[in-house]
């Protein structure tokens, strides 16, 4: 018998995710079943179940910023169950030199790290929240399996791609880090497709006029799972973006994309690794209430003035093309590879 085409495309993951994968994800979470991962084995970290208040705050929308352990303050804060969207930028354990942060634990004690801070994020979620993480090849697949065991639904593994990887011989270069997209309840999810459209291929390249006959969104598509392009590369050198002491700086079209695509204007969205502030200056320029978390006293200093005093600088990036191959001449072309 002829094989039949998939016409599934909308399903969570797409091509990617196998039907039954996501049922198969609730069930573990509701049995007694058990997926059993290294950093299991070492002790959790048992908040002390107070938090200072806020060290930064601003009204309209309702912004703040706390200053600790996030461990700590998603354990205690008050908006537990309410929050619409969780983006977090953990420390990778590289041995990065953050202002009193220490980035070399055992491997073990890191898993054990993710684990607890993962579980603060599930907490504070709202029954229709989602949560993004982004984080490198060593700890992608720990992250992914405790998110699954937890009974969270992946949505969309992405990659974020820049050219600036570190140069070494003994491997190829790192040019990416993954953006994992997972929801509590992939059905009742806050997806808004049409405020993150890009200009598509069809449009861009091929000057195809098929895509110009469209009903709607003529020229454009939700964006693909790869992500690069202009102003999605690494904020270094002088950059306009860069905030200088900080490391790890993601580029505020990554945040736009993550914030406008998964919440709406008043939701609450929360940055557990808050570093120079992105995610709070990208949600206040967006009209989304934020709360940030950072351990250093330094770094939340130096975002809260990101925050309030300088705003977002690349406002009016979304819907440009990313493509990368200049558009063809002839406009002739019916045949379009994307
Ligand atoms: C990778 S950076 C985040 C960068 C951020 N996404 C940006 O765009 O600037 C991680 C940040 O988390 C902070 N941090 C590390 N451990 C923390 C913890 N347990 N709780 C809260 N913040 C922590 C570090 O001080 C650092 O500023």
């Amino acid at each position: 018998m002829a094989e039949q085409k998939n016409t599934l495309f909308d399903r969570p993951g797409g091509y990617a995710m196998p039907s039954g994968a996501a049922a198969a994800h609730r069930e573990v979470a509701n049995s007694s079943r058990t997926i059993v991962l290294p950093g299991d084995a070492e002790e959790s970290h048992v908040p002390s179940g107070e938090i200072d208040p806020p060290r930064f705050s601003a009204n309209d929308p309702d912004t703040r910023v706390y200053v600790g352990d996030c461990r700590e303050v998603l354990a205690a804060m008050p908006d537990r169950g309410q929050v619409d969207l969780v983006f977090a930028d953990p420390p990778f354990n590289w041995d990065v030199p953050y202002d009193g942060w220490k980035d070399n634990m055992s491997r073990a004690q890191y898993e054990r790290f993710t684990y607890d801070w993962l579980d603060g994020c599930i907490d504070v979620l709202s029954p229709t929240g989602s949560l993004w993480v982004n984080i490198p090849d060593d700890t992608a697949a720990e992250v992914v399996m405790h998110l699954k065991r937890r009974g969270l639904t992946m949505i969309n593994w992405c990659i974020w791609h820049f050219r600036f990887g570190q140069c070494r011989h003994s491997s190829f270069i790192m040019s990416k880090v993954h953006v994992l997209y997972f929801a509590k309840d992939p059905d009742a999810r806050t997806w808004n497709p049409d405020e993150i459209l890009e200009q598509s291929d069809r449009a861009s390249i091929y000057n195809d006029a098929r895509t110009m006959a469209k009903d709607t969104n003529k020229g454009m598509r939700v964006p693909m799972d790869v992500w690069y392009g202009p102003y999605l590369g690494r904020i270094q050198g002088n950059n306009k973006e860069r905030r200088h002491g900080h490391h790890n700086q993601i580029p505020e079209a990554y945040l736009e994309r993550v914030i406008r695509s998964c919440s709406n204007p008043g939701d609450l969205v929360v940055d557990p690794f808050l570093g120079s502030g992105t995610t709070s200056t990208v949600a206040r320029a967006l009209d989304r209430r934020s709360i940030g978390i950072e351990f250093s006293e330094t770094n939340a200093t130096s975002a809260w003035e990101r925050i309030s005093e300088i705003g977002m600088v690349r406002s009016g990036t979304t819907g440009s093309s990313s493509a990368i191959h200049a558009a063809r001449g002839s406009g002739k072309r019916t045949k379009a590879t994307t």
